[in-house]
């Protein structure tokens, strides 16, 4: 949640920001700013989405900024709560959480601090803005020659007049009034703070007594620092690095920095220097698409290709021997994920313990994390994260570790932090995912859980996988025919948007398909709408029932196949229209049926790539259909790196 991006080069900072923001729209997008400094720092801040700033980048010259778009945890997404948060001589940017920013703020308003903004953020920028304040006190009464500091520290300049700049406390530091490097007394400040504020959090902060480097520091979120040619860069991901850098420097918790232009000094929590450690970095461009169309119907539309490199590339870049033995010796699988990616591992559990016989939990990773789990040694600990940057389950996979368990991850992102943690690092072949609904990449993390589930069938029950493989070829092609021929789809998300509730239903893992395929519809249409076993409908959701509900039916497995049709029937008796979306002809003639979609047969291994595909083209149509943005649906982010 919340991307924050710095600049430092030869060329106009805000352009180089306003770039890398657009490219970190996907972690929030209510609001958004820009700090550059010249001789003083120029703030612009806006309530709204990352190109609401484009007319006012040719007035921000510095060469030196930073910027944030932002997904609101505390406080409106107005402008006033929008960063960068100014105070004193600093501008900050922040991603995170901070957990005792009340008490905190509670004692710096007894010390005479004024709050504008009802943030976290504005909170953790007067207690490093205190401890400057503090630090620079401590080292004048200590010295009796100054510096000449040059920087005017009367403040900032709003360009726009629209933003009130913060107060500052009563104890202002003069200029002149220290000895010492001004960017040591800086990092000092934010170390000192650091050892206050407990949650997590990446910064990027200016001061105007150190006009050519951007101070940083994280703990538990994302910050990266890529040095090119003549500029470096600060984001929160690799997207928003630009192209000039091939490496990425990884900050390490609770450490702080002072990014310049050729190079980053960096100090560990009791601010000894230290080296970071650096990282090659793969630019997975987005591809540039038509403006009329949206990333989510394009990203549908490469689900096919997901499928096939991901399989193709399965295991790629992991030490397959060393997996496999360990895999020989496995009892249990436990699988976390949040969201879509909770999903597939819902419908993970189905596909393993029937391809393998090897017994699968499944939780939510905010679950997981805080209810004592049983670790056994035996156990395979797999956490899924398209982004590999979800706070949850990084917790969850640093908690399985800490317990002992061999841990692997499924991400789509080869340097995002979950990367670091694990054992073994499966990656999605999907290519960079814009939408904020996930679509292509869910069809790729199933496709490494199909390949793992083949590959435990053979190690653990010698079972000869030689025709389901054969057949694993086909099913991109399959998928993309679904995709050729979304006419009928488009015609059917008609239906689906005149219901006042929608339940998608399903028995096996056309249940899993049933919760991912409801979820997309609530997070892009805003309907009400519930996944459900098919065989629990019964036992209370069935009350909710009525002429207006549409209810979808998913019926994939052979030998539930009848079970659901039952659930069909009792749900028609009591007025629900009918959409059956089913492999099986003949069911398509049973009397309850209103609407059908018939879909390509596959083995029942397969066929959840299959089945989800007319649920997410339905969503997008519906979504469409009301004039929705369905690439940002409102208060929804990609990567939710805060708990
Ligand atoms: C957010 C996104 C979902 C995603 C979930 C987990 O809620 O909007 O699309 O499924 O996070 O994200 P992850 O990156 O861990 O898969």
């Amino acid at each position: 949640m919340c991307g924050i991006v710095g600049y430092i080069g030869k060329e106009r900072a805000s352009t180089h920001i306003y770039d890398g923001l657009s490219a970190l729209e996907y972690r929030g997008y209510d609001s958004v700013g820009i700090s550059v400094i010249d001789e003083r720092i120029h703030t612009i801040k806006r309530s709204g989405r990352v190109n609401t700033l484009k007319e006012y980048l040719n007035i921000l010259e510095g060469r030196i900024g930073i910027g944030h778009t932002r997904w609101a945890t505390h406080g409106k997404p107005t402008q006033i709560n929008a960063h960068p948060h100014n105070c004193g001589v600093f501008s900050i940017v922040h991603n995170g959480i901070i957990e005792n920013a009340t008490q905190i703020k509670h004692n710096l308003i007894n010390n005479g601090h004024t709050f504008i903004s009802q943030t976290d953020t504005e909170v953790m920028l007067h207690l490093i803005w205190d401890n400057y304040n503090s630090i620079c006190s401590e080292n004048s009464a200590n010295n009796s020659t100054f510096i000449d500091m040059t920087v005017d520290s009367s403040a900032h300049c709003d360009i726009t007049e629209q933003v009130t700049i913060g107060q500052q406390p009563n104890t202002v530091m003069q200029e002149g009034d220290c000895c010492m490097d001004p960017a040591y007394l800086v990092l000092l400040a934010i170390n000192r703070a650091l050892a206050q504020l407990s949650g997590s959090f990446a910064i990027a902060l200016l001061c105007e007594h150190c006009k050519d480097c951007i101070f940083v520091a994280k703990r538990s979120a994302p910050l990266l620092i890529g040095l090119g040619q003549d500029n470096a860069v600060v984001a929160s991901d690799v997207c928003a690095l630009g192209g000039g850098c091939d490496n990425a420097l990884v900050l390490a918790d609770d450490c702080v920095g002072a990014v310049y232009i050729d190079k980053v000094c960096c100090y560990d929590i009791n601010m000894d220097a230290v080296q970071l450690t650096s990282m090659s970095i793969e630019h997975n461009r987005v591809q540039h698409i038509d403006k009329q169309q949206d990333y989510m119907i394009m990203e549908i539309g490469q689900c096919p290709l997901s499928i096939q490199d991901t399989m193709a590339g399965f295991g790629q870049g992991v030490d397959m021997v060393s997996f496999s033995r360990f895999c020989r010796t496995i009892d249990r699988i436990m699988l976390v994920g949040c969201g879509t990616a909770y999903h597939s591992c819902v419908t993970a559990k189905y596909l393993i313990e029937a391809m393998a016989n090897v017994s699968v939990e499944v939780d939510i990773a905010s679950e997981y994390r805080y209810r004592n789990p049983i670790m056994h040694s035996k156990t395979l600990f797999i956490a899924v994260s398209q982004s590999g940057e979800t706070a949850d389950t990084i917790f969850a996979l640093k908690l399985a570790k800490k317990g002992g368990l061999t841990t692997m991850v499924i991400t789509n992102a080869p340097t995002s932090t979950i990367t670091t943690i694990a054992d073994y690092v499966f990656i999605t072949k999907c290519g960079q995912e814009v939408g904020v609904a996930a679509t292509k990449s869910y069809c790729g993390q199933l496709a490494v859980f199909i390949s793992l589930a083949l590959l435990l069938a053979r190690i653990k029950l010698n079972t000869d996988t030689t025709s389901l493989e054969q057949q694993s070829a086909l099913v991109h092609a399959q998928a993309k025919s679904i995709i050729d021929n979304q006419q009928e789809l488009k015609a059917l998300s008609n239906i689906v948007a005149d219901s006042q509730s929608v339940f998608y239903i399903g028995r096996n893992i056309d249940y899993a398909t049933a919760l991912e395929g409801s979820l997309k519809l609530k997070e892009i249409t805003y309907m009400h709408s519930e996944g459900y076993p098919a065989g629990e409908l019964k036992h209370g959701t069935i009350a909710l029932i009525s002429d207006k509900s549409l209810v979808i039916g998913i019926v994939t497995v052979k030998h539930v196949a009848d079970k659901t049709m039952t659930a069909l029937h009792e749900v028609k008796a009591r007025g629900a229209k009918v959409l059956l979306i089913t492999c099986f002809a003949q069911y398509l003639q049973d009397e309850v049926v209103d609407y059908h979609y018939l879909l390509p047969y596959s083995p029942s291994l397969f066929m959840p790539l299959l089945s989800i595909l007319p649920l997410q083209l339905i969503a997008y149509y519906v979504a469409k259909g009301k004039n929705y943005d369905a690439d940002k649906p409102r208060n929804l982010a990609k990567s939710v790196t805060v708990e």
